[in-house]
């Protein structure tokens, strides 16, 4: 009888996650109810914001605890359907979690149309590349000629917001923690200019690569580099909240930077924070963007591949420490056609 293999919080964490706060585990195969679906995963998605939901900061990840599947957005294969419109065969996009299979209640479902590859439906198609597009489009608004500033800029969100930013006309400039990251922005990706956050001239360094300031800053992390940035801004600047990467990691965030109200009542700074799932009625719309660029080689996508299930732990330690470039995938199984 074939089993289901999961990933199981342990414990959650206190201070730094640990591979520990994971166990593995097998229970026995789910079956789908009524307007569910049985999926086998191909893969899933190893993404910032879960690590907000485990520290309790993120009322939209959840209410993790130990003993549950820890969640993931994943793409695999229907098995089994009691739900209209889907057939054992589809290849979809749905809350896997870190397991090989699941079921799922069919609107939490997206088929994926046969002319995408799965696996941009975890990054440029799925929820972190339409987090980069509603983001800056609709919350850091670039005109053409605008700097745009960006953090975790070679991460899954980063990367993509930075090609959208130079799309539109922007001069895009990434914050990274290592110059091999900064080389790719710049090599491969359109960026215009990279600054390491780690090196002590960062601040200056910064400084020369915004010689006119920065209109638009699309904030990841939090912490010290939005405390740069609100330095940066000029007049009339927007600031887009997506995330606070550098404030998840711990027991003990850090309050947030100075300069706030003081600068955004000078410059007359608009600091929004936006959660992706307020566009939803208009992912669409997104998706035909995203793919017409991915289609024109207008936009690159990043995929860093990580092999079998029992490594997501260790990749989920080491993302937070940096070790990705462009959007995390932990490959489970290779889809039977080759495509996932
Ligand atoms: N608002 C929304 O709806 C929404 C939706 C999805 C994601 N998000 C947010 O988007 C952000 C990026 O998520 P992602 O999934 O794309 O992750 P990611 O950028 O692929 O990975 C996280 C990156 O964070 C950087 N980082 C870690 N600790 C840091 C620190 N102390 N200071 C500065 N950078 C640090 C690392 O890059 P370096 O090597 O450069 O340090 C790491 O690669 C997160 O804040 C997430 O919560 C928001």
């Amino acid at each position: 009888m074939p089993s289901n293999q999961q990933v199981l919080i342990n414990s959650l964490p206190s201070g730094k996650l640990q591979a520990s706060d994971y166990r593995l585990a097998d229970a026995p195969m789910p079956v789908p109810g009524d307007d569910e679906v049985l999926i086998e995963t191909s893969a899933f998605a190893i993404t910032a914001g879960t690590r907000a939901g485990l520290q309790g900061s993120a009322s939209y990840a959840g209410a993790p605890k130990a003993g549950i599947v820890m969640n993931a957005t994943g793409v695999g294969r229907i098995l089994e359907s009691n739900a209209a419109g889907f057939n054992p065969g589809d290849t979809v996009q749905a809350p896997t979690g870190w397991q090989t299979h699941c079921t799922a209640k069919a609107a939490a479902v997206s088929k994926i149309p046969p002319q995408d590859d799965p696996i941009a439906w975890l990054g440029p198609l799925g929820i972190n590349g339409l987090t980069a597009y509603f983001g800056l489009l609709d919350i850091g608004r670039p005109v053409s000629g605008d700097t745009v500033m960006v953090s975790a800029a070679a991460g899954s969100v980063g990367h993509m917001v930075g090609q959208i930013a130079t799309l539109k006309g922007a001069r895009t400039v990434g914050i990274a923690s290592s110059n091999t990251k900064l080389h790719t922005l710049t090599a491969q990706l359109g960026f215009a200019a990279g600054v390491n956050y780690r090196e002590d001239d960062y601040r200056e360094a910064l400084k020369a690569a915004t010689p006119k300031g920065v209109d638009v800053y699309f904030d990841n992390t939090g912490g010290p580099i939005l405390g740069s940035a609100l330095f940066r801004m000029n007049v009339g600047g927007r600031i887009a909240c997506c995330g606070v990467v550098s404030q998840y990691d711990t027991d003990r965030p850090e309050p947030g930077p100075k300069g706030v109200p003081g600068l955004l009542v000078n410059k007359r700074i608009r600091m929004q924070g936006f959660l992706v799932f307020d566009f939803a009625k208009r992912y669409e719309e997104a998706r035909a963007d995203i793919r017409k660029w991915l289609n024109s080689g207008e936009m690159i996508m990043l995929t860093d591949t990580i092999l079998g299930l029992e490594a997501a732990p260790d990749a989920f330690v080491d993302l937070l420490a940096g070790g990705n470039v462009g959007t995390r995938v932990v490959q489970i199984k290779p889809h039977p056609a080759g495509v996932v």
